[in-house]
C-alpha cells in the first residue's frame, strides 16, 4: 500500500517532482524563500545591497524589506509583470531611476516606507500604476512632492506620507484620488493649507495633519472633503480656524484640535458659532490668549465673551469665483506677505464692514491672511505693521481683546 505511494528517484514520476523541485530552487534567488499560491518571493532581512536577480516573472508578492538595497534602477529584472504586493520598507534607497516599476502594471500595493535617504522623487516615478491602492512613503526624509507625483492613481486609497520633511502640499497635488480614504501627513513641516491643496479628495474619510506647522488653513481648503470623519490637526500652530472651513465637512465625526495657540478674542467666534451648530467628538482647545481667557476652552466660551466684536454676515455666499478673486488679491503662495495697503486702497474703513466687501468680518480678513515667517526680532515695534504680529505673537493689550481698535488703529498707520 504505503510502499507504491513513495516515490523513488528511479520513478518517471519521481523524476518529474525533481525535476520540477530543481526548476523552483533555480528560479528562487539565492537567499530568499520562494513558495506558490500566490507564488511568494520573500527576501527579506538578508543584507542584500541590491535587488536580487533572477526573480521569478510570475510572482505576486515580494518581499524585499529589512535589507541594504540602496538603488532602484529601471529595467532591473525586478519585477514581474504580475507582482501585486512589493515591500521595500526599511532599506536604505536613495535612488528611484524613472521606468522603475514601469512594468509592474497590477501593482496593487508597495511600501517604500522607512528608506531615510529616498529625499526625492522623479515625477513619473509611479506613472502607469493605476492598479495601485496603497502606497507606503513614511519616513522617507521626503523634501517636497514632484506636483504631478500622483497624477493617474485612480485607484489609490490609502496614501502615507507621514513623518517626511515636506513643507508645503501644492494645488492639485492629489487631483486625481478620487478613491482616496486614508491621508496621512502628520509630523511633517507644512505651514499652510491652501485653497485647493485637497481638491479631488471627494471620498477621503481620514486626514492626518497633526505634528505640523500649520498656522493657516484657507477658508475654502475642505471644499471636497464632504465624507471625511477624522480630521487630526493637533499639536500646530493655528491660533485661528473658520467655522465656514468647518461647514464643509459634514461628515466629521473625530475631531482633534488640541495642542495649538487658540486665540480666543473675536477671532474665534467663527469656530465658536460652529462648535455651537455642529455635533463632533473633539478634544479640547484651549485658549492661549488673550490673558483673561487664557486655559478656557474655546467651545465652551459665552455668547457674552464675543460682545463688541464685528458680526458675522449671515449673506454671505460661498461663491468660489470671490474666493479666487480674494485669495488671488490678498496673496499669492510662494510670494511672501500680501500688500494689505493696495487691497485696501480707495477703501472707505466703514466699508471693510459692508456685505458688498468680501471681508464682511475682521475674522475673515486674519483667516485669510498669511504672514510668512513672522519676524519676532526684527520688528520689535509691533503697530508698526499689524502684519507682523499674529496670535501669540502679538503682545498682549491687556484684558480686551480691542480688535476693532487695533484694526483701526492699524488702517491709519497705511
Ligand atoms: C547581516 O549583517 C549583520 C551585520 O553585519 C549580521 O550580524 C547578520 O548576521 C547579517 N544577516 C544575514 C542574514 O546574513
Ligand atoms: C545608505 O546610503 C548612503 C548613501 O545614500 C550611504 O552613505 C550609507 O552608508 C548607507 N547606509 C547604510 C547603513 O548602508
Ligand atoms: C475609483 O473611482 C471611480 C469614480 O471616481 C470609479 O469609477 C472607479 O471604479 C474607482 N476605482 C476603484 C479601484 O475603486
Ligand atoms: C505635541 O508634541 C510634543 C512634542 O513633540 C509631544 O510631547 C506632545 O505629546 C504632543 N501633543 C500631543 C497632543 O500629541
Amino acid at each position: 500500500g504505503s510502499e507504491r505511494v513513495r516515490w523513488s528517484p528511479g520513478s518517471l514520476c519521481g523524476r518529474a517532482v525533481v525535476l520540477a523541485l530543481f526548476w523552483r530552487l533555480e528560479a528562487c534567488p539565492r537567499l530568499c524563500i520562494c513558495y506558490p499560491s500566490p507564488m511568494t518571493v520573500s527576501c527579506q532581512s538578508q543584507n542584500f545591497t541590491e535587488v536580487p536577480a533572477q526573480i521569478p516573472h510570475d510572482s505576486k508578492r515580494l518581499f524585499l524589506q529589512n535589507n541594504h538595497i540602496m538603488e532602484l534602477r529601471s529595467g532591473e529584472g525586478l519585477l514581474g509583470r504580475e507582482t501585486a504586493v512589493l515591500w521595500l520598507y526599511s532599506n536604505n534607497i536613495s535612488s528611484i531611476q524613472v521606468g522603475a516599476f514601469s512594468s509592474l502594471l497590477e501593482l496593487e500595493e508597495l511600501d517604500l516606507g522607512d528608506n531615510k535617504n529616498l529625499k526625492s522623487l522623479a515625477p513619473d516615478t509611479f506613472r502607469g500604476l493605476e492598479k495601485l491602492q496603497s502606497l507606503h512613503m513614511h519616513r522617507c526624509h521626503l523634501n517636497s512632492l514632484p506636483n504631478r507625483l500622483f497624477r493617474r492613481l485612480y485607484s489609490l486609497q490609502y496614501l502615507y506620507l507621514q513623518e517626511n520633511n515636506l513643507h508645503y502640499l501644492q494645488d492639485d497635488l492629489f487631483i486625481d484620488l478620487a478613491n482616496l480614504t486614508y491621508l496621512y501627513l502628520h509630523g511633517n513641516k507644512i505651514r499652510t493649507l491652501s485653497e485647493n491643496a485637497f481638491r479631488g479628495l471627494v471620498n477621503l474619510d481620514r486626514l492626518l495633519l497633526h505634528q505640523n506647522r500649520i498656522h493657516q488653513v484657507h477658508h475654502w481648503a475642505f471644499g471636497d472633503l464632504y465624507r471625511l470623519t477624522m480630521l487630526f490637526l493637533f499639536n500646530n500652530s493655528l491660533t485661528v480656524l473658520s467655522g465656514e472651513t468647518m461647514d464643509d465637512l459634514v461628515e466629521l465625526q473625530f475631531l482633534r484640535l488640541n495642542g495649538n495657540p487658540w486665540a480666543c478674542d473675536c477671532r474665534a467666534r467663527s469656530l465658536w458659532g460652529w462648535f455651537q451648530r455642529f455635533r463632533v467628538s473633539s478634544s479640547d482647545l484651549l485658549c492661549v490668549s488673550p490673558e483673561d481667557k487664557r486655559g478656557f476652552d474655546l467651545r465652551f466660551l459665552r455668547e457674552s465673551d464675543f460682545m463688541g466684536c464685528p458680526l458675522p454676515n449671515p449673506n454671505r455666499k460661498k461663491d468660489k469665483a470671490l474666493a479666487n478673486g480674494r485669495s488671488n488679491s490678498l496673496y499669492e503662495f510662494g510670494e511672501g506677505r500680501p500688500n494689505p495697503s493696495s487691497f485696501y486702497k480707495g477703501l472707505q474703513s466703514k466699508d471693510l464692514y459692508s456685505s458688498k466687501n468680501d471681508f464682511s468680518t475682521e475674522e475673515d480678513y486674519w483667516n485669510n491672511y498669511e504672514p510668512e515667517e513672522e519676524s519676532s526680532s526684527s520688528s520689535p515695534d509691533w503697530k508698526r505693521g499689524r502684519g507682523k504680529c499674529f496670535g501669540l505673537d502679538c503682545p498682549s493689550e491687556g484684558s480686551s481683546p480691542g480688535l476693532q481698535p487695533s484694526l483701526a488703529t492699524w488702517l491709519l498707520t497705511l
